[in-house]
């Protein structure tokens, strides 16, 4: 696992067992003192950044169906779909599966 961050948030990555091609971003917040202020693009684009030049080709993530923020955040950067929607069936917290194709991103717009 390795962990990424700057200064208003952090991510963490796995790679998925069985497929190189394959990234699971997890662990991801912005510090609570920096919510609300829209650093969240900053940290989504240091995490799409990373996992371009470390060679995924498909970054994908979990995020609760009544996080709206993640939800409207993803739902509104290129490259990312929702794959698939789920209960937990440990939690029954609804999910949702994101998708990330890491070919789709233009990385000197994220890196600006
Ligand atoms: C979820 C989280 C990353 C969002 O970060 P944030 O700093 O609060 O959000 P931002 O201020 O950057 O807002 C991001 C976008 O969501 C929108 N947004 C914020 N709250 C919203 C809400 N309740 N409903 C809809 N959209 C919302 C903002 O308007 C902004 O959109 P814009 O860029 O199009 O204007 C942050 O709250 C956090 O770290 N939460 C705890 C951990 C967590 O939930 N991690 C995600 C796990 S998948």
């Amino acid at each position: 696992m390795e962990k990424f961050s700057n200064d208003f948030g952090e991510v963490c990555f796995t790679p998925m067992a069985g497929c190189s091609a394959v990234v699971i971003s997890h662990a991801m917040q912005i510090y609570p003192k920096y919510r609300g202020k829209g650093m969240s693009r900053q940290n989504l684009a240091l995490r799409m950044s990373r996992a371009k030049q470390n060679g995924y080709g498909l970054m994908i993530a979990t995020v609760r169906a009544d996080n709206a923020a993640e939800q409207h955040l993803l739902s509104t950067t290129a490259g990312w779909t929702m794959a698939y929607a789920f209960k937990n069936p440990k939690t029954q917290a609804d999910l949702t599966l994101w998708v990330c194709d890491t070919q789709v991103i233009e990385l000197k717009g994220l890196l600006k």
